[in-house]
């Protein structure tokens, strides 16, 4: 049998649902991945197998989809320390550092899995890459609207010598800029070449004014679950 995409973010995600425990505070990633967790957990609960979990999302839609499924919610204001967050991811690196935020959660991702003593990340075999900003894929960055082009160009030279191009996100369906949940748009970058050191990178990303945040999450996730044809594998940093 040949498993769709689908069929494999599926199981990657009840296998990390697995490390979910009754009394825990979870992250509640956003995404066609994480949206198999959060509707798997909300089917535990429902059936008495989980008790008491408190579920921190990560964006409106997640928010949306765990009320439906009847998970408890809070925030980071009442919860500051998370005891497991689960989410997709767009790349994965072998030192799992991730490019997230395709979906344009990746500032509430950040804030919440970062706050989070395990944080567990499910792809299927798609989104393993050797460098990350290789794949060809954007590497999403939320800036301010205001003069979002000096920001966009900005950033563009920044990566002048990965031949970089950068586009701002609009929505395909009337062109409008993308809005993010926090009112925010998104600047994606395209890299011809190796972008070089990621830490590097990073710190220069943020420290540019009218940058809010990035989608490159460097040292964060501390589990890896792929899925792919040949099964299911699972790595802990
Ligand atoms: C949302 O902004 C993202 O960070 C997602 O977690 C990421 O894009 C992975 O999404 P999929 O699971 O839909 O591929």
């Amino acid at each position: 049998v040949i498993l769709t995409q689908d069929e494999l973010k599926k199981i990657a995600a009840y296998k990390a649902v697995e490390f979910v425990e009754s009394g825990m505070v979870l992250g509640l990633g956003t995404g066609s991945t994480a949206c198999h967790a959060v509707a798997r957990i909300g089917e535990l609960l429902q059936q008495g197998k989980l008790k008491n979990i408190v579920g921190i999302p990560t964006s409106k839609k997640t928010h949306e989809q765990a009320v439906s499924v009847g998970i408890p919610l809070s925030d980071l204001d009442n919860y500051p320390v998370l005891d497991l967050a689960i989410d997709g991811a767009d790349e994965v690196d072998p030192y799992l550092n991730l490019v997230k935020g395709r979906g344009g959660s990746l500032l509430r991702e950040k804030m919440v899995e970062g706050a989070c003593k395990k944080f567990v990340v499910i792809v299927d075999e798609t989104k393993l890459v050797k460098h990350l900003g290789g794949s060809g894929l954007a590497m999403p960055v939320e800036i301010v609207p205001f003069c979002w082009k000096f920001t966009l160009e900005r950033l563009r030279m920044m990566f002048v010598d990965a031949g970089c191009v950068a586009k701002l996100r609009r929505f395909s369906e009337n062109g409008e800029p993308f809005v993010t949940d926090n009112g925010n748009y998104i600047i994606d970058l395209y890299f011809e070449k190796d972008i070089g050191d990621l830490k590097v990178a990073s710190d220069e990303i943020l420290r540019l004014a009218g940058v809010v945040e990035h989608g490159m999450f460097l040292d964060m996730a501390t589990t890896l679950i792929v899925a792919g044809e040949l099964g299911v594998t699972v790595k802990n940093k």
